[in-house]
């Protein structure tokens, strides 16, 4: 080849061919409001976590999906697996939709003795069980478009089979009656068994079953307890011991609308569980995050001694118009629920799980007045000196800004100058929580596109998703915080 300029040019050309990867590599990574240490899908659309099971040393995560575009639709079940809770792999999608209809949410169980005989006595399956929601079944104008099914697993959750006789229970003409969480019970007789906590419609049913193939109605609870404002879902049992050492139940029920900074929120009960039947303590009415932004959470099964919560951070009001492009929604940090007592009530504590720490890379102090944001992943904690009112302003370089308040009994977070919010009428708002009691510390979260205030290790927490034009760059504290540090947080996949 004689011609120079034919050869610099495909020089040129074959430089340009080799440097095309990591300029695409490198823009996935800077995707503008996705998250750097929150479990994003790696494109689409996300809603509900869904089957979260601990098996085999390692944690499964499954999720409402919808991979083909970025608002909700035919519902699959999309997976993910850690050894940590931190760093999540994706796998391949779960479960997808079939004749009888989308994958709903739903919980995963390790039948362990084989009760179903879907697997043997040497390979005991893993059990999905989901709601199976008829579309055209709902549009044509019928009330039983939706059933509880199954799908198993008998390679430790890489491959998945439907039960071939689904649905297992069947509807039984009610028009909201989904998100079964499955765990192991046993029987008044002591044999060994399962409960389903399922939501229908404004209430909670529980069933049981010997071999999670056949299901019983046990009883029902909540047509007249708790808030009612909107529809009941995504329901979880959870056994809890008290500061006092007892026995106590804890019921999460997510609802929408109806929560108490509008949309969606999860509010929880406290009683006894006995007999397969719930009954509260009281009448009193709780929240597990006054933050407009943790909906449809639940706990991992087969934590022993741990309860190991994760919910969606978003909000129906606004999820599937938030500026994200390439997909939307992210999970909240993985927290651990228990139980704790002020002025003799008691109440559940969402703390980060302590698996947080490792997110942990290089770690400050602050001043007080004003420092400046390395990055966009940092935990900053605090000790709260002792004082009613205290004042955190977070800014970037062209004056958004969020503030984080105590005063007068009410911890609040101010995303009303926070930047983007033009997509929603509700979003750019004051959210306000009511803490009567002592604040000693506090732990906040920051990523690329939320916050999460954890006081007293998660006594009171307000989960709040923020859209800044240009990333957070200033803090600033007041007087009475003192002990300030900055922790950079890692990436995880
Ligand atoms: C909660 C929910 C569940 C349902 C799923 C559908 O966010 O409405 O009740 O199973 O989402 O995607």
């Amino acid at each position: 080849m004689k011609n120079p300029a034919l050869i610099i040019l495909l020089v040129l050309i074959n430089f340009a061919c080799q440097q095309a990867p990591e300029i695409t590599f490198e823009s996935a990574q800077s995707e503008k409001y996705r998250p750097i240490y929150h479990f994003t899908p790696p494109t689409g659309w996300m809603n509900d976590p869904n089957g979260m099971v601990f098996y085999e040393n390692t944690y499964h995560l499954f999720y409402q999906h919808y991979p083909d575009s970025t608002v909700w639709g035919p519902m699959h079940w999309g997976h993910a697996t850690s050894e940590n809770l931190i760093d999540w792999e994706h796998q391949p999608i779960a479960i997808s939709p079939d004749s009888l209809g989308y994958i709903f949410s739903g919980s995963a169980v390790f039948d362990v003795e084989n009760s179903s005989g879907l697997g043997t006595s040497e390979n005991p399956p893993l059990v999905a069980i989901y709601t199976y929601h008829d579309m055209e079944g709902e549009q044509s104008g019928k009330s039983d478009y939706q059933s509880q099914a199954i799908a198993y697993s008998l390679d430790k959750g890489a491959t998945w089979e439907k039960y071939d006789q689904n649905p297992v229970l069947p509807n039984q003409g009610i028009r909201d009656f989904r998100d079964p969480k499955v765990m192991p019970w046993t029987f008044s007789d002591g044999k060994k068994g399962w409960l389903m906590t399922l939501a229908v419609s404004d209430r909670i049913q529980f069933y049981s079953s010997e071999n999670l193939l056949e299901w019983k109605l046990e009883s029902e609870f909540g047509q007249n307890q708790g808030a009612h404002g909107g529809v009941w879902e995504c329901p979880d049992l959870i056994p809890m011991t008290a500061p006092d050492g007892s026995e106590k139940w804890v019921l999460l029920v997510s609802i929408n609308p109806g929560g108490p900074q509008k949309g969606s929120a999860t509010q929880y009960f406290i009683g006894d569980f006995t007999d397969g039947k719930f009954t509260p303590d009281d009448q009193l009415i709780r929240w597990l995050d006054y933050g407009p932004d943790n909906y449809a959470g639940v706990t991992w099964a087969n934590t022993p001694n741990r309860n190991l919560f994760i919910g969606w951070m978003s909000n129906w009001l606004y999820a599937q118009v938030v500026p994200t492009e390439t997909w939307r929604s992210a999970m909240t940090i993985p927290r651990e629920l228990s139980l704790f007592e002020v002025d003799g009530t008691l109440l559940v504590k969402s703390a980060p799980a302590e698996e947080t720490l490792q997110l942990r890379g290089s770690s400050f102090e602050l001043d007080k007045l004003q420092s400046n944001l390395p990055s966009e992943a940092v935990e900053i904690t605090a000790e709260i000196e002792d004082e009613e009112a205290f004042s955190i302003l977070i800014e970037n370089e062209i004056g958004e800004k969020v503030l984080i308040t105590r005063d007068n009994g009410l911890v609040s977070v101010d995303r009303s100058l926070a930047g983007n919010s033009d997509f929603h009428p509700d979003f750019a708002a004051v959210h306000s929580a009511p803490m009567s009691w002592e604040a000693n510390s506090l732990r906040l979260f920051l990523d690329a596109s939320s916050l999460e205030l954890f006081i007293n290790d998660g006594e009171m927490v307000i989960t709040s998703t923020l859209f800044p034009t240009e990333p957070w760059k200033k803090i600033r504290f007041s007087e009475n915080l003192s002990t300030i540090k900055l922790h950079n947080l890692a990436e995880i996949n």
